[in-house]
């Protein structure tokens, strides 16, 4: 079995993305990321110092709005206002989950559509499903990015994906589909998801629940990526798989940690970088060239 190594691919990213700002500051141009965070979620706190520390090793701005659990609608909403008119910030998101008194879909509405780094506001989701968009979800876009670097086939081929969340599943389904793969979206009211992993090539596994996938379902020479960060009762993280039930049956699986979750900073940070190209009337292709 191949280990599709997450961490090797980001870090390749990142040279990349390093080189691409010392090109931007020559154009006196300086990409900025916002990332507001609202209480204190612990997960959440660990998820932004992930993104804190990418931007540094970039030498990017960012700055971590931290507001008050009890902050109001209203408040919340006039901060993202005023990151939305700041010409400094490139890319703005707001970490979820957030407090159930703040009204989710709203906040999301209320970051400008162009700062969108998430990629997860109705005009860019808009966007992706006319396979225009600019800016969409990082977690499927580090997974798209993730294959195409390990040179695993899309287009002609059966991909399973498990999980149908806003952040991973849908709008996977949809890059998946642009590619030319044929999808299955598997979630709990599918009748016999065992018939559709049976004839996966590619599967992608977002259900957050070990008990969601049975091992001896999954073909040979099938590739596994694992999005699931479980911690289990030996203190040790996992994803959905257990790898050594598939290890001498699967052609390639990402590992849990060091698979999708890199790759989901690293996009953000070349979302960051995209945004303020756009901004700036820049080509990004001349910023980021091949890789
Ligand atoms: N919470 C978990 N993943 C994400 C993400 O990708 N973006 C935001 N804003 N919140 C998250």
């Amino acid at each position: 079995m191949k280990i599709i190594d997450g961490r090797k691919r980001s870090n390749e990213r990142m040279t990349q993305y390093k080189k691409a700002i010392e090109l931007l500051r020559t154009k006196d141009v300086h990409p900025k990321l916002v990332v507001v965070t609202v209480g204190d979620d612990p997960a959440s706190k660990v998820y932004v110092g992930q993104k804190q520390k990418r931007a540094q090793q970039l030498e990017m701005s960012f700055e971590w709005v931290v507001l008050e659990g009890d902050v109001s609608q209203e408040e919340l909403i006039a901060e993202i206002d005023k990151r939305n008119a700041d010409p400094e910030v490139s890319g703005l998101i707001v970490q979820l989950p957030l407090p159930d008194h703040l009204d989710e879909q709203a906040i999301i509405q209320a970051i400008a559509p162009e700062k969108d780094v998430d990629g997860f506001h109705p005009y860019n989701i808009g966007q992706l499903v006319k396979n225009e968009a600019k800016l969409v979800p990082c977690t499927p876009k580090g997974i798209m990015d993730l294959l195409e670097a390990n040179a695993i086939q899309i287009a002609g081929r059966n991909v399973v994906i498990i999980g149908r969340s806003q952040i991973v599943g849908l709008p996977l389904a949809l890059m998946m589909t642009h590619a030319n793969a044929t999808v299955s979206v598997i979630h709990s009211q599918t009748a016999n998801p065992n018939a559709l992993i049976a004839h996966a090539d590619i599967i992608v596994t977002a259900a957050g629940n070990p008990d969601a996938i049975d091992e001896s379902a999954i073909p040979e020479e099938a590739v596994i990526i694992d999005v699931s960060i479980l911690r289990g009762e030996d203190g040790k993280l996992h994803g959905d798989v257990d790898a050594e039930k598939v290890q001498d049956k699967v052609a390639a699986m990402t590992p849990v940690p060091g698979g999708v979750g890199p790759m989901t900073v690293a996009m953000l940070m070349e979302q960051t970088i995209l945004c303020a190209c756009h901004q700036n009337d820049i080509d990004p292709d001349t910023i980021l060239g091949e890789i």
